[in-house]
């Protein structure tokens, strides 16, 4: 019988059922079309929320913890302690049994057997860590970043979780604010891109199969506004920048289908994020059709109080849901209150059953109601498996970018890579023999024993043809210099000296804001106490956030950003140094010259007087702009070509780049297309990144690179209310040093 057949009988058997008003038992299993997956989602969703009390809806929309947040001892509640009805589980155990008896308690013990959906901050990495977001950025290599979300995807589930709390597109503003390693950097069109590469990685082509998870994007929006970068202060967006600036990245990820998002700390120009209406439904849920759900970010509903919207919990509750959050993460707050605002009619069991209908869509398509348990096989088969560690080192290679790499002493080469005459190196700094900093904020599951420190991985790599010399020299901040002096024994020893220095993980990430992007003085103090020695000094920063580098820079010979790079940075990090790998990475940031330029992204809009304006005491321009990342080849840039000097509002423009790898290193580079309108009826930024791609070239060889201009897409812009314009004119396309005008037609 066919599966149309299949329906149609068992239509009419339901049918029966309802006119001889059989209420047995066994009617109500077999009228359960909710479990029965020949029927499509939306028929399973309504007849399953027909069937649900109000208090069961109301559990679906609440989260709860199991244990604190990043609490380990608490990890092991007991399951009787968990409602069976409750709706999701933050889950910080990696005990696939554990969470199946979980599962098993809501199927089996709670009235209509609806499975529990369990999240977790997989952020950059299960157990498996791979770089900081803002690393994998400066990899521009979108394929890279979705291997490594399938990668953790696949460990998260295979240890129980069904959803993850990323990726993070807020756009870069401020790097005082921590999470700018969350992110993909300061510019919206990477943030898209990066942000569809992480939810096809999480999600997989088919939600339901083995090894995807939901993704969440957040946080939902304009967070990374918060004031001189304090974390979980108020924004100030205007409608403008909103539109800009923040929300591309968000609706690049909905229309590939993303199934929740999760709403912000911060107002919006006096709006909390968490109760405005304006982007969770009629730009989110009306303009876009996103028809998964809303959560809260943790706290976020109650924090409505604080922030000075709501008197108490139950307005805050009335106002989160109104405003279109679906689900409360750990608050309790609908929990408490749904029940009462129904009965006072303040919030229709219409619009409850809109909510909940959003968050067993999402469940439906995980395949949690026809597969609830997970796998569960031995742990060494779970974790950190060839394939994971190998796109792991890959990444965390090419999100690595060298800043600055010159020649030394009577040398016509530059230091970097490493020469084998070099025979001793020192290797000191508070880096060198870290293994828990290294993985950075948001480590997920990562064990510092997975990770094998700068100083394991450069012994292997270096070990046999250089002799190095290891001394701390400080520690990551305080006052103590007395360990300089062994370092200046270790530096005295050799021919040249590699520093590792950088921040501690909490540093960076939420709640991890800092005044100043300098390095503590004692580390800086360090490098200038070398450099008195006379010898070659390569600097290795491993940072959250671009640092204020306007002193280290001058006492450098070069210098390698490696950003947090995760469980297996450091074999990358000692192929760069010894030439084994061809650094690729390029700044998806601005590093300033000093903190006091900030904000200083490069997409700015043009100031009203060229050249005046500019601080007193330092120079205009910053440090290491946004793209900025040498290598060890030389790429030389052809001539643009583009296919006509004049386009239609409705045709196509075709630009062409030839790159020629004129070195002896294989490489691979980074085009970055620029697009610039001088004249608009909004002032348009400087310059706007519309398209990027990497390649391989190897030595001698060239490869063309090809950007397609779209008007509707690559030259229009969007106003404050998301409307989008297309104006006739003048247009540059800019790569590198080049920029060829074009124009637009009417
Ligand atoms: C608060 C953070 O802002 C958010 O990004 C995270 O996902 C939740 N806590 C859950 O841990």
């Amino acid at each position: 019988m066919n599966i149309f057949c299949k329906k149609i009988w068992y239509c009419l058997f339901v049918i029966t059922l309802e006119l001889f008003n059989v209420n047995s038992f066994y009617a109500q299993e077999c009228t359960s079309v909710y479990k029965n997956s020949d029927f499509p989602v939306e028929q399973r969703i309504n007849d399953l929320i027909q069937r649900m009390t109000l208090h069961e809806k109301v559990m679906q929309m609440n989260q709860w913890t199991m244990g604190k947040n990043l609490n380990p001892n608490n990890v092991e509640d007991k399951i009787n302690e968990f409602d069976p009805e409750i709706g999701s589980i933050l889950y910080r155990s990696i005990n696939p049994v554990y969470r199946n008896e979980i599962q098993r308690k809501a199927i089996e013990e709670s009235r209509l057997g609806i499975p529990v959906i369990f999240a977790f901050d997989v952020i950059h990495g299960y157990r498996t860590v791979f770089p900081i977001p803002l690393a994998q950025a400066c990899s521009w290599n979108t394929e890279l970043v979705e291997q490594s979300c399938e990668v953790a995807a696949k460990e998260a589930w295979l240890s129980g979780v069904n959803w993850t709390f990323s990726p993070m597109v807020d756009v870069a503003r401020d790097p005082r604010w921590g999470r700018v390693s969350e992110g993909y950097g300061e510019d919206p069109y990477v943030n898209a891109r990066f942000a569809v590469a992480a939810v096809k990685g999480y999600q997989g082509h088919d939600l339901s199969e083995k090894y995807t998870i939901a993704a969440c994007l957040k946080h939902f929006v304009g967070y990374s506004m918060s004031e001189g970068g304090r974390d979980y202060n108020y924004t100030d967006v205007s409608s403008q920048t909103l539109w800009e600036t923040f929300m591309s990245p968000f609706e690049a990820g909905v229309s590939v289908g993303v199934a929740t998002l999760m709403s912000g700390f911060n107002d919006i120009t006096g709006v909390p994020a968490t109760a405005n209406h304006y982007t969770l439904t009629e730009v989110l849920k009306n303009k876009w059709g996103h028809d998964g759900f809303v959560i809260s970010d943790w706290g976020s509903i109650k924090n409505l109080i604080d922030q000075g919207v709501a008197q108490d919990r139950k307005q805050a509750a009335l106002k989160s849901f109104k405003a279109g959050v679906e689900m409360d993460m750990v608050d309790n707050v609908y929990l408490e209150n749904m029940e009462e605002l129904v009965k006072e009619k303040k919030i229709s069991e219409e619009d409850i059953n809109e909510a909940v209908r959003r968050i067993l869509r999402v469940k439906f398509h995980l395949g949690l109601f026809d597969q609830p348990y997970v796998d569960v096989i031995k742990e060494k088969d779970r974790y950190l498996q060839k394939r994971d560690v190998d796109i792991a080192t890959e990444i965390a290679a090419e999100s690595m970018v060298l800043l600055k790499n010159t020649p030394y002493g009577n040398n016509d080469n530059n230091i970097l890579p490493l020469d084998t005459s070099l025979k001793n190196i020192a290797v000191i700094g508070p880096m060198v023999k870290d293994s828990v900093n290294i993985m950075g904020f948001w480590e997920g599951m990562g064990k510092s024993e997975d990770v094998k420190s700068i100083y394991e991985s450069l012994d292997e790599e270096l070990g046999k043809k250089h002799r190095l010399y290891y001394a701390l020299g400080c520690e990551f901040d305080g006052n103590d210099t007395t360990l300089f002096q062994q370092a200046r024994e270790a530096c005295q020893k050799s021919e040249a000296v590699i520093i590792c220095l950088g921040e501690k993980r909490n540093w960076s990430g939420e709640n991890g804001s800092r005044s100043s992007l300098a390095l503590p003085y004692i580390q800086e103090q360090l490098v200038s106490e070398i450099k008195k020695l006379n010898k070659p000094i390569i600097i290795v920063l491993s940072n959250g956030r671009p640092l204020e580098l306007i002193r280290l820079n001058n006492l450098a010979d070069a210098i390698v950003e490696i950003w947090q790079p995760g469980t297996y940075g450091a074999n990358a990090l000692a192929g760069i140094l010894s030439g084994r790998i061809n650094p690729s990475g390029k700044l998806a940031i601005t590093f300033p010259l000093t903190t006091g330029q900030i904000p200083i992204h490069y997409n700015r809009r043009p100031s009203a007087v060229k050249n005046q304006g500019n601080y007193k005491d330092i120079p205009e321009q910053p440090l290491y702009t946004f793209g900025h990342g040498l290598s060890y080849t030389c790429y030389e840039y052809d001539t643009i070509k583009l296919s006509s000097s004049k386009i239609k509002m409705n045709g196509k423009l075709y630009a062409e780049l030839k790159v020629t790898n004129n070195g002896t290193f294989d490489g691979k580079e980074t085009i970055l297309w620029f697009i610039s309108d001088p004249v608009a009826n909004i002032s348009r930024p400087i310059k706007e990144l519309k398209y990027f791609e990497k390649k391989e070239i190897k030595a001698g060889e060239s490869v063309v690179y090809r950007f397609n201009i779209d008007p509707i897409r690559d030259l229009s812009y969007v106003d404050g209310y998301g409307q989008k314009h297309l104006e006739s004119g003048e247009y540059y396309l800019q790569v590198g040093n080049q920029k060829v005008q074009f124009e637009l037609e009417d």
